[in-house]
């Protein structure tokens, strides 16, 4: 079988958290703030929060804005469910974008102040403000760590940034989440949020909400080994990408979903008007593939997506042209021929 996702990691990814558990120190969290540290400096940023996962990320941040007023988020209508379920969860309101079905990118709209904007990158491809947003952006660079477009770079356009560093992502830690902010104060109240509002176990009064979205130590520690790997790991995501371009170019009806230069193709896309006959075609080979996300505003329990539906016609589209390829840095050439030799066979019959 080939899988949708092929990563590897190294035998000493757990070497420094073992050494910790071998003096007795299972929380380790000085491995929390080393890996903290890292992410400010890799990420250019004043401030980086460990946290448990990239859903824990945004329903902190979106907390944060709630704060002042927000209760109405403006966001993509293609992503991974946890967008939509953090703004539920946080009792705010979406109101959604279209998505463009060739980049699976958000359109772009002009905001009032009282709407926050939310910016994903999908796929290491940068979507940034095309005029000045009025409102806060929050943004979610999952999918885009160290993709660069023209000066905007993952991670640093929100005035609070967050992301996963789930699995499937170019920095992992196999599961957590990371926040990223330039004020102090944000960041402070952030660290308290995550856990759950107190500063430490001996406080006398509960004066701050929060909930419990810990990091774990073992999974910073896998973070630093693959922060001290990353430049590897970048490659071959990007050699992955080349090898799917170079095979499937002269293939008709079939187009790669573009990146463009400094953007790190995390996964790889085909765009077919038949895309969900490839699919199936390609399951019944043991082939994991899966459609661009439905989308969001088709989710049963929200009742009112924030604009009319037919002036959100592309991310439908996007869920029935695209197919979402086996990915990952480990994915081998002999998997990504027989990916290819598959797709070209399904033109042929
Ligand atoms: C764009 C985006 N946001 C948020 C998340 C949620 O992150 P996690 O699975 O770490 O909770 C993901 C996970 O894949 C994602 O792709």
């Amino acid at each position: 079988m080939v899988s949708l996702w092929t990563k590897k990691f190294s035998k000493n990814s757990l070497d420094l958290y073992e050494e910790r558990i071998g003096v007795g120190d299972a929380t380790a969290n000085f491995l929390i703030e080393k890996f903290e540290d890292q992410l400010a400096e890799e990420f250019g940023r004043n401030f980086a929060i460990f946290c448990s996962s990239g859903t824990g990320a945004l329903v902190a941040a979106l907390y944060f804005f709630r704060q002042f007023g927000f209760t109405k988020v403006s966001m993509p209508s293609t992503s991974w469910i946890a967008n939509l379920n953090a703004v539920v969860a946080t009792q705010m309101h979406p109101f959604f974008r279209d998505t463009n079905p060739s980049t699976l990118l958000a359109k772009w709209n002009r905001n009032t102040e009282e709407i926050l904007t939310a910016i994903i990158h999908i796929s290491g491809r940068i979507s940034y403000p095309e005029s000045l947003s009025k409102s806060p952006i929050l943004e979610d660079f999952s999918q885009a760590h160290f993709s660069e477009l023209e000066g905007y770079k993952a991670g640093k356009i929100g005035q609070i940034s967050v992301a996963s560093t789930g699995i499937t992502k170019s920095l992992t830690t196999i599961h957590g989440g990371i926040i990223l902010c330039d004020d102090e104060n944000v960041y402070e109240w952030l660290k308290t949020f995550i856990r759950n509002g107190v500063t430490n176990n001996l406080v006398e009064t509960w004066g701050h909400f929060g909930l419990n979205f810990k990091p774990n130590a073992a999974n910073a520690s896998i973070g630093l080994s693959e922060i001290a790997n990353l430049q590897n790991t970048l490659e071959k995501i990007r050699a992955v990408k080349k090898q799917y371009i170079k095979e499937l170019s002269e293939v008709e009806f079939v187009t790669l979903l573009p990146h463009r230069d400094l953007e790190i193709p995390l996964y790889v896309e085909l765009h077919c008007e038949q895309g969900k006959k490839l699919k199936q075609f390609l399951l019944d080979r043991d082939i994991q593939v899966k459609m661009a996300p439905p989308p969001m505003f088709e989710a049963g329990y929200i009742d009112d997506s924030g604009s009319p539906l037919e002036l959100l016609p592309g991310a439908r589209k996007a869920n029935e042209t695209v197919v979402i390829l086996p990915s990952g840095p480990d994915l081998t050439s002999e998997a990504i021929r027989l990916v290819t030799n598959s797709v070209k066979d399904f033109f042929r019959v």
